[in-house]
């Protein structure tokens, strides 16, 4: 076993204050939704409004570590093993069985994970944040006096703003439970939180 650097400082900052923002997006979006009271409707949409434009940016930041740094190959979907890993966590895992797959720097994501992360960010994130950003400018008259976004049916964006939202606390839901389905259930968060992660094999890392 040696410890190795599995997530490098960006990554962990990126990590977290996107979960920080989606749940606060989450408490300050069902405020608004009606189903929570905590600042009052008026500060929810606008803490909802910031933190949205921080989130965005957070993803532009992301995107561009995400390609500079070659780490979107670690999202490549590989359906190699993703039946072994899928039988893992819903039989092995119970009768204490090894993880099919081994957590490597080169390759720190399992076939599921890799696929369901995919997903994440090319799926359900692009969801809400478009249908969020046609919410905000729907009907919205800018300085040339031209409406910015007219044709799509207000509601329509709504319902699918809040499926989002719901998807987002079932993902989360989902997520956390499997961070405690490592080799201990906290060596996942304390490698989240350090970097660092105790493997089988030896690793070359630079930071
Ligand atoms: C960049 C991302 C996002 C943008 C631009 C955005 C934008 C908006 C806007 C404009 C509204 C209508 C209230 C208002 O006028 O301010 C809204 C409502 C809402 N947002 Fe977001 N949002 C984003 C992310 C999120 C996330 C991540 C969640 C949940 C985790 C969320 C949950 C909600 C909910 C539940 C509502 C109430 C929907 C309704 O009842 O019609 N939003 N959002």
């Amino acid at each position: 076993m040696k410890k190795v650097l599995i997530y490098k400082r960006f990554e962990r900052f990126w990590h977290w204050s996107q979960a920080t923002l989606i749940i606060f997006l989450g408490i300050t979006g069902f405020e608004v939704h009606g189903s929570l009271e905590i600042f009052g409707f008026e500060k929810a949409v606008l803490y909802h409004r910031i933190a949205a434009y921080l989130l965005i940016a957070l993803i532009m930041f992301a995107i561009f570590w995400h390609i500079t740094t070659g780490e979107w190959r670690q999202y490549i979907p590989s359906f190699k093993n993703l039946r072994a890993q899928i039988q893992y966590y819903t039989k092995g895992i119970f009768k204490n069985e090894p993880h099919p797959t081994k957590k490597t720097t080169l390759s720190k994501l399992n076939p599921l994970q890799a696929l369901t992360y995919l997903m994440f960010k090319v799926v359900l994130i692009p969801l809400v944040v478009i249908t969020g950003l046609l919410y905000m400018y729907h009907r919205t008259i800018d300085d040339n006096n031209v409406v910015v976004v007219s044709d799509i049916d207000l509601e329509l964006i709504a319902v699918l703003h809040t499926l989002g939202a719901f998807l987002l606390i079932a993902f989360l839901i989902v997520h956390v439970y499997m961070t405690t389905t490592g080799t201990t259930p906290t060596s996942n968060i304390k490698a989240m939180l350090t970097g660092y992660e105790e493997l089988e094999e030896e690793e070359k890392n630079d930071e």
